[in-house]
């Protein structure tokens, strides 16, 4: 008997089995097209690409490990957090995600906040409105595009999308419903004040269940097209980050992960909401019921590396990069990387910032320069975690996930610079495995989500910070600190002139 975990990222659609003891058995990955962006930090993907590459992925991991779709006994999601899918009236797309890094919505962030007052949407929703969250980016279509708001009946979630494909239903769960600034985040409920003093239509919404819920099984349909079995049921799963949270065991108090992924976070357990005063962090529902979490999101982690690559080392191999990164000295002879490429949430909640080398000398090469980047991200995952210390969340042991921490030496790097000693999991999916659990723990096949994860979660081995690289991180901390608060007049300006 296996459970699936279906993730779809922003790069790519990924599909594991696992068995009755949470063992992972096959996985499989089928890529997406690439992220359209029109102009600056606009950020488009096609959904109906989502799920051509979940029916590949579902396929190719039964093809895999042998299985048949009966062999399936329950499905979990996980998927990209914030995107906007529109469906009109017969359940066809209206337009293309406007996708979780796209900043284009300040001007409806602004609008609501007029309309509602900055204080009550915290009291709301729990966070402050931001250009990343799904609200925004409904407005903006409202706004912008009248033709294509009046056709549409539905809004969903990027995984919820492909639940929509394999089940016919309209659902989300309270983890992913979260980050669309439309959730009354304490009471795990969606808030009729949002809706109501923005007059939308609360039909928009879909249906809202608890992750481990069961949300409806496969069609006759699904189960032509992906080799799944027609009534297989799909339990409500997690947004990326609190699925990766509980594929990283990170449900108890102390424990924190820092996920590399296409954006970069440092994510906490919460046993009751706690809120950054500045709102520079997510306080959000975890994956677990009556449970939450907090995390600081940089926007531009693993997407850093990928755009260096794609733009310089076209197909060159990640593994490639960072050896050749690992050539150059700690602190890369005095070169720096701001990674807002997208703009950026923690620390700066800024949805113009810009990225940018800062150092540059004739003696710089590419081994720096790559070597830079990776140093800036973890810089910008120092913020994230910073801003967890001074809220007091517990912070006894750190867990590495993501793509990026495969690599043993951004891994020993972050450890360097956050200063901390850095655990490495035996199972290093994250957020498809997270989704695989909670389709353990909502069939029945554990008695809880914790229960999977002390079954199924084991650490391998711990990095240990050098003292000496550590040290001299410290001092490239404190100028890289000064970079932003300087040049954001700079962006300011660059932004009026596009
Ligand atoms: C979390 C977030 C990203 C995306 C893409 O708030 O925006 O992690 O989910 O991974």
């Amino acid at each position: 008997m296996y459970w699936l975990g279906i993730d779809i990222g922003t790069g790519g659609t990924r599909a594991l089995l696992v068995d009755e003891q949470g063992s992972l058995k096959a996985a499989c990955t089928a890529a997406h097209e690439e992220i359209r962006m029109d102009r600056p930090l606009w950020a488009e993907q096609r959904p109906e690409n989502w799920w051509d590459a979940a029916q590949e992925a579902i396929r190719g991991v039964l093809k895999q490990a042998g299985a048949k779709g009966a062999d399936v006994k329950a499905i979990g999601l996980s998927g990209q957090m914030h995107g906007l899918v529109l469906l009109d009236a017969d359940n066809k797309v209206v337009r293309p995600a406007l996708i979780w890094c796209d900043q284009r919505s300040q001007p409806q962030v602004d609008a609501i906040n007029q309309a509602i007052g900055k204080a009550n949407v915290v009291a709301y929703t729990a966070n402050p409105m931001l250009t990343g969250f799904t609200l925004p980016k409904l407005m903006w279509v409202r706004d912008n595009e009248p033709q294509n708001f009046e056709r549409v009946k539905k809004f969903l979630l990027p995984k919820d999308y492909i639940r929509f494909m394999l089940t016919g239903e309209h659902v989300t769960e309270v983890s992913d419903a979260s980050g669309t600034g439309l959730l009354d985040v304490v009471t795990r409920r969606w808030s009729r004040e949002m809706t109501d003093r923005l007059k939308l239509d609360a039909s928009l919404l879909p249906a809202l269940k608890e992750s481990v819920e069961v949300t409806g099984a496969v069609t006759a349909a699904a189960a032509k097209a992906t080799g799944l079995k027609e009534g297989t049921p799909v339990v409500g799963g997690a947004g990326d980050q609190a699925a990766s949270g509980i594929g990283n065991g990170i449900v108890g108090p102390g424990a924190v992960s820092c996920t590399l992924g296409t954006s970069g976070v440092v994510f906490a357990y919460l046993d009751r909401p706690q809120y950054d005063p500045q709102g520079r962090v997510h306080t959000f529902c975890h994956a677990v019921r009556g449970k939450w979490h907090v995390m600081g999101v940089t926007q531009g982690a693993g997407l850093s590396l990928q755009w260096f690559r794609n733009q310089f080392a076209p197909g060159a191999e990640y593994d490639a990069l960072t050896a050749d990164a690992a050539t150059a000295p700690p602190l890369s002879h005095g070169l720096f990387w701001l990674p807002y490429l997208m703009g950026e949430r923690t620390p700066h909640l800024d949805s113009i910032a810009r990225g940018a080398w800062v150092g540059l000398t004739a003696k710089h090469n590419r081994a720096d320069m790559i070597r830079a980047i990776l140093e800036g991200v973890s810089y910008s995952m120092r913020d994230c975690l910073q801003i967890l210390e001074q809220m007091n969340v517990e912070v006894s042991s750190v867990r590495a996930s993501g793509g990026g921490a495969k690599s043993a030496f951004w891994r020993q790097m972050l450890a360097d610079i956050l200063g901390v000693s850095l655990a490495t999991l035996e199972n290093k999916e994250g957020s498809a495995y997270g989704a695989a659990l909670l389709a353990m723990a909502g069939s029945g096949a554990y008695s809880s989500v914790e229960e999977a994860c002390r079954n199924a979660v084991r650490e391998t081995d711990q990095l240990v910070p050098y003292p000496h690289t550590s040290a001299a991180y410290q001092r490239g901390y404190e100028v890289y600190s000064v970079l932003y608060p300087t040049l954001k007049p700079i962006n300011g300006l660059i932004h009026q002139l596009i």
